[in-house]
């Protein structure tokens, strides 16, 4: 099959959180299942691309749209990256989203506009690549939610010419790409889309609602929070289209990429583990405490956060647990970005804590490996968590997570307590705090117990996240879009 995996972050390229080491791996894997598989991604500035460069393509200036190129490099994997090159738009300091300061850009309409256009555009035959139509375009999340509209409209303007079919995959519904529904002149969204069954949410357009309504097919990234975003609760305002289209939706758990993330192998890590020889673990906790400045003591039980800093990682449930962590003599360390006052209340505890809290604002890969491999429990206590990767890197690294029972950490951590023979973490009984002390109390209790808290070590250590499994089942999901559009022949 021929796959165009579109997307707005791609790791080792650009990232900003979990849909970065996801384009960084599943189109990789999909490519070693023997796919033809070509990622497209906007040229931002400052990306280090290393491979094969091929001729550029150029794209006419369209619509509101400057001139681009199609820029394409055969990276390592198999896999051929696509660079939307559009200097206007993408070459700027700051993310692929927000400036410098963390506000959105003003014309983001535009920018993923051009991204979801050039992305439907390679399914259809007047693709820019000569000798190149994808089969299926694979979008993820609102940035790239207008390609299976744009794919919808040329279906209805040319019927007799085939197209791909379009996936959707929701990495976090609670983004939503929503702009004012003038962007729908701008964006060349048609009249009749414009309305309750088209884009329209709240009198604004919704970019991930025109993937959830013109997608051929639905993916998110866990079965828990498949089912999750189908309920008023967790839906945040798309429950209802979600459950209309249920026989479209199918959760697929994220895979990590073991190729970035293995205590054996990691080129990041001080010294190097296994389940079978974890001196190395010990080591890095003391090059953790060293490189934060916190004192080296292997006695204090190391507790650690990396993440974005917002409402939904339950970052306030950390700072609530945290006067009793610093009671019983842990150690606590934070590396993370986001809401100021977050930051702010993290940075306080740390001035108040200097021995025992080590914040860290930023992002900063290299020290995020080395969190992972230093702590001796992972938190994550997020209220809503469509798949969440930092919890299966904590068991790969020995590092039995906390985590919430929610979304994709209930379909990839087996609590300890429930199941002492295969646990691999603990999962807090509440999103609240009373759920958090509880399993915090629990993890302290077994950690006193070497014998046991090296079973749940190494249980998490042997458990499989590669992507292999998960990537069939995209395939599946292409095989069945593509069956439905084009009949059984295809
Ligand atoms: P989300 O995508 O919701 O942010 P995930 O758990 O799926 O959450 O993925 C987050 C990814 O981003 C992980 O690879 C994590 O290590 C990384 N990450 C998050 N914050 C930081 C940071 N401040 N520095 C380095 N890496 C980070
Ligand atoms: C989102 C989600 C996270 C998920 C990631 C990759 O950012 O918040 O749970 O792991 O996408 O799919």
């Amino acid at each position: 099959m021929k796959i165009l995996f579109a997307t707005p972050e791609c790791a080792p390229y650009v990232k900003t959180g979990g849909l970065g080491d996801v384009s960084g791996a599943l189109p990789a894997t999909l490519a070693a299942l023997g796919h033809d598989v070509h990622i497209l991604l906007p040229a931002y500035k400052g990306m280090k691309v290393s491979g094969e460069i091929g001729d550029g393509v150029d794209l006419p200036a369209w619509g509101p749209w400057p001139a681009a190129q199609l820029v394409p490099v055969k990276v390592a994997g198999g896999v051929t990256l696509l660079l939307l090159a559009c200097p206007g738009l993408y070459q700027r300091p700051g993310g692929p989203y927000v400036d410098a300061s963390g506000r959105g850009y003003h014309d983001n309409a535009l920018r993923f506009g051009l991204l979801a256009r050039v992305a439907a555009e390679l399914g259809t035959v007047h693709s820019p690549l000569r000798g190149w139509t994808a089969d299926i375009v694979h979008a993820n999340d609102w940035p790239t939610g207008l390609a299976p509209l744009y794919l919808g409209q040329s279906r209805m303007i040319s019927p007799h010419e085939p197209t791909a079919a379009s996936v959707l995959t929701i990495h976090n519904l609670a983004f939503q790409g929503v702009f004012p529904m003038e962007s729908a002149d701008l964006l060349g969204v048609p009249h009749h889309w414009r309305g309750m069954d088209g884009v329209e949410f709240w009198g604004q357009l919704s970019m991930l609602k025109a993937g959830l309504q013109f997608a051929d097919a639905i993916t998110t990234v866990s079965p828990t929070y498949a089912r999750e975003i189908q309920t008023p609760a967790h839906g945040v305002g798309f429950d209802g289209i979600l459950r209309a289209r249920a026989s479209r939706l199918r959760g697929i758990l994220n895979g990590i990429d073991t190729r970035v993330w293995n205590p054996q192998s990691d080129t990041l890590l001080p010294h190097r583990y296994s389940a079978q020889k974890m001196q190395g673990k010990a080591q890095c906790k003391a090059a953790l405490q060293a490189r934060l400045g916190l004192p080296a003591d292997k006695g204090a039980m190391l507790f650690s956060v990396v993440s974005r800093l917002t409402p939904q990682k339950g970052i306030d449930l950390v700072l609530g647990a945290l006067p009793r962590l610093v009671a019983t003599g842990a150690q606590l360390v934070v590396l993370g970005q986001g809401e100021p006052d977050l930051q702010q209340a993290l940075q306080e505890a740390q001035r108040k804590h200097p021995k025992q809290v080590a914040v860290t604002i930023g992002f900063d890969e290299g020290l995020a490996h080395l969190v992972e491999a230093g702590s001796d429990v992972f938190l994550m206590p997020s209220r809503f968590e469509p798949c969440g990767l930092n919890q299966m890197y904590s068991q790969a690294y020995g590092t039995p997570p906390i985590v919430a029972p929610v979304g994709g950490l209930l379909d990839s951590v087996t609590d300890a307590s429930a199941d002492p023979a295969r646990g691999t973490g603990f999962v807090m009984t509440g999103v609240d705090s009373e759920g958090l002390d509880d399993a915090i109390g629990r993890a302290m209790r077994l950690w006193r117990e070497p014998q046991r808290w090296r079973r749940i070590q190494a249980n998490g250590m042997a458990r499989q996240f590669g992507w292999e499994d998960s990537a069939k089942q995209y395939v599946q999901v292409y095989a069945r879009a593509l069956q439905d559009l084009r009949g059984p022949a295809s």
